[in-house]
């Protein structure tokens, strides 16, 4: 059974649960993906969307010196827990968080090096509109990234997770449970994404397909 009871941003009351579990697997997903972005990118600015508690930022920061990133996110308990999270680090002068909507940027066109988005595909309301708002923010010739889901609860070591809870997180994660039941998380496939891009000015991409992930890259034509 599925019923239409989550709402696009994550729920305040899961937010320190979120960013809980997520911080269990900084080095075992994050650290990597960082390094692929690094890897890629040498210097520019990256909009990552859908940051939560902005630990992909926080690892790109370590490992590309020359790389500044802006997360956004619906959540505004995620977000303050994005600004702590870099202030900690020592980043906060080259990550920038704020809240707002994927679907609706603020940002001039052409403004990015890079988008990037983990675990956020499967949670939008209108993903066209965010296809298409990285597009125009992208600049000519650059990529967008959408990793999806961001593979956090395969990785998560529950019992250490459930350990850290607090009285309140313990509820809450009742709740979770009973909500997750009730209205499992959305996968996005393959064909989901083809139909997506169809609709978007993107007309170089590639999906691939692993270990229960999808990861759609998709690049803005160089200037004609
Ligand atoms: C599963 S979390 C992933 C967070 C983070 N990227 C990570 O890998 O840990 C998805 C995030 O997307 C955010 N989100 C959902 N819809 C959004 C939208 N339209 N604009 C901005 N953020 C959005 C949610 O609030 C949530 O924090």
């Amino acid at each position: 059974m599925s019923l239409p009871l989550t709402p696009e941003r994550l729920p305040w009351p899961f937010a320190s649960l979120y960013e809980k579990a997520t911080r269990l697997v900084i080095e075992s997903y994050y650290s990597g993906l960082a390094r692929e972005v690094a890897g890629f990118l040498e210097k520019g600015r990256i909009l990552d969307l859908g940051t939560g508690p902005g630990y992909l930022p926080v690892q790109i920061a370590k490992r590309a010196p020359a790389i500044t990133v802006v997360g956004i996110d619906l959540s505004r308990s995620l977000i303050k827990m994005a600004r702590r999270n870099a202030a900690s680090a020592g980043f906060a002068k080259r990550l920038h968080f704020e809240v707002g909507n994927a679907g609706r940027l603020r940002f001039p066109a052409e403004s990015f090096d890079m988008v990037l988005s983990t675990g956020m595909l499967h949670m939008l309301r209108d993903p066209v509109a965010v296809l298409r708002e990285s597009h125009r923010v992208l600049r000519c010739g650059r990529e967008a990234w959408f990793l999806d889901p961001a593979r956090v609860s395969s990785q998560i070591d529950k019992e250490k997770w459930k350990a850290s809870f607090s009285l309140f997180e313990r509820f809450m994660y009742i709740a979770l449970f009973i909500h997750v039941r009730l209205d499992p998380p959305k996968t996005v496939t393959k064909s989901d994404a083809l139909q997506m891009i169809r609709s978007t000015p993107f007309k170089d991409f590639r999906i691939t397909e692993r270990t229960g992930e999808i990861r759609v890259r998709l690049r803005k034509d160089p200037e004609p």
